[in-house]
């Protein structure tokens, strides 16, 4: 990979961390080529009077601290402003992020700036750590809800420190929901691989994807699936398109209800797609539905085992999932293998460059 081609400026002046300083140097004139002795007194004594001192005196120590001022801002940096920021048409692209997930998160960025939709992509970071390189590298894409969730554990799959991290989700979809926004939530070991926004057809209140790896027939049902073994349906958490409806909020409120009445256990070591999918089933008589088709949307139990329905609906593939699996390492070769793996060669795409 040519140093060259991620070192090319990526961003516009306007989302340049510089222009967080309220001037740059050389909107000053130089004092000498403007003031004359009188004026120069006039001035001074106007500013001892009002109390107040000459900008320049302060600027180059202003421009040193930047970086610490521009730390404090994003510490501050709310969901609603940071919506508010990136929000395209009235739609944001979320994601929930902690640190050792970075290079996911920049795998699935590049897929998103291919289908031309990064503009709109906001990253919920579950640290500062993350809060500050995405911010640094793509100023105001990134917003941290306080408290964060203790980083050790958030990220260790079936943990209680990952319930706690993905129990945050449907709080933080329900306020976007609430500024009035559509929003698209993904899991960042996604990759799209075409626009999904066609695919989200009519005037529906929640979009989803099952998770069942069972292929259906290619003009299957919208509805909700019936039940399975465990009495719940399969719902995927991983991708959810949701409009600012009553409906789509009466989910959220569910899910987070359920998810409350069912605590974390080391036994169950639950997730919140269960939870999700009980809000789904309780909910289903008064929301608008709508299951998206599974050729474009499979999940990994599919996609990444069964090569003849690969091939029997190649050119339908939309979003990628790498479920059915766990562990960094084997997610990353994984993707790797099927040539879903961008961040090594194609890091210059990404809004955040090379990480
Ligand atoms: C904006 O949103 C409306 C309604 O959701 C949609 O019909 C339209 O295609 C969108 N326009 C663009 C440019 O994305
Ligand atoms: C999870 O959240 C509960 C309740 O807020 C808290 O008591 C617990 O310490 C958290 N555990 C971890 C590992 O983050
Ligand atoms: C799908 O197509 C098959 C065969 O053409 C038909 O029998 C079936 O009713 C269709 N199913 C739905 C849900 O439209
Ligand atoms: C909700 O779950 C119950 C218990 O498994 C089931 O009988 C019912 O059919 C489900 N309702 C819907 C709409 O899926
Ligand atoms: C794999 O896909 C093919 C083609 O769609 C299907 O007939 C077969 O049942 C699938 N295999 C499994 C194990 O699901």
């Amino acid at each position: 990979m040519s140093s060259l081609l991620h070192q090319r400026p990526l961003h516009n002046t306007l989302t340049n961390p510089s222009s967080l300083s309220p001037r740059s140097p050389s909107d000053f004139p130089k004092p000498s080529t403007i003031f004359n002795r009188t004026s120069l007194l006039l001035l001074l004594s106007l500013l001892v009077i009002l109390g107040v001192f000459v900008p320049w005196i302060g600027l180059p120590q202003g421009l040193f601290t930047s970086s610490r001022v521009s730390i404090s801002k994003w510490k501050d940096y709310t969901l609603a402003e940071a919506v508010a920021n990136v929000a395209k048409n009235g739609t944001v692209v979320v994601c929930a992020v902690s640190q050792p997930y970075l290079p996911f998160l920049n795998n699935w960025l590049i897929s998103i700036a291919r289908q031309k939709h990064h503009e709109k992509v906001l990253v919920i970071a579950e640290d500062y750590a993350t809060l500050f390189k995405v911010n640094e590298k793509w100023p105001g894409h990134a917003v941290l809800v306080p408290p964060a969730p203790d980083a050790q554990t958030a990220h260790k799959f079936g943990s209680q420190g990952f319930f706690n991290f993905t129990s945050r989700r449907p709080r933080h979809l329900l306020q976007i929901l609430e500024l009035g926004y559509n929003v698209m939530y993904n899991d960042v070991d996604m990759v799209w691989l075409a626009d999904p926004f066609p695919y989200l057809q009519g005037k529906h209140d929640v979009y989803f994807t099952d998770d069942m790896a069972a292929v259906k027939p290619l003009n299957h049902s919208h509805a909700l699936p019936p039940p399975g073994k465990k009495g719940r349906t399969y719902i995927c958490s991983c991708m959810i398109f949701l409009r600012p409806t009553s409906g789509a909020k009466l989910v959220m409120k569910k899910w987070i209800e359920e998810l409350q009445a069912q605590p974390w256990s080391k036994a169950k070591k639950a997730n919140d797609q269960p939870a999700f999918n009980w809000a789904l089933n309780k909910t289903a008589g008064q929301v608008d539905l709508y299951l998206l088709p599974q050729a474009a949307f499979p999940t990994g139990g599919l996609y990444f085992k069964n090569r003849t329905w690969v091939q029997e609906t190649k050119g339908m593939h939309v979003i990628i999932h790498n479920n059915y699996i766990t562990g960094f390492d084997k997610k990353i070769k994984r993707f790797h293998d099927f040539g879903l793996w961008l961040v090594d060669d194609h890091a210059h795409e990404s809004p955040l460059g090379r990480l």
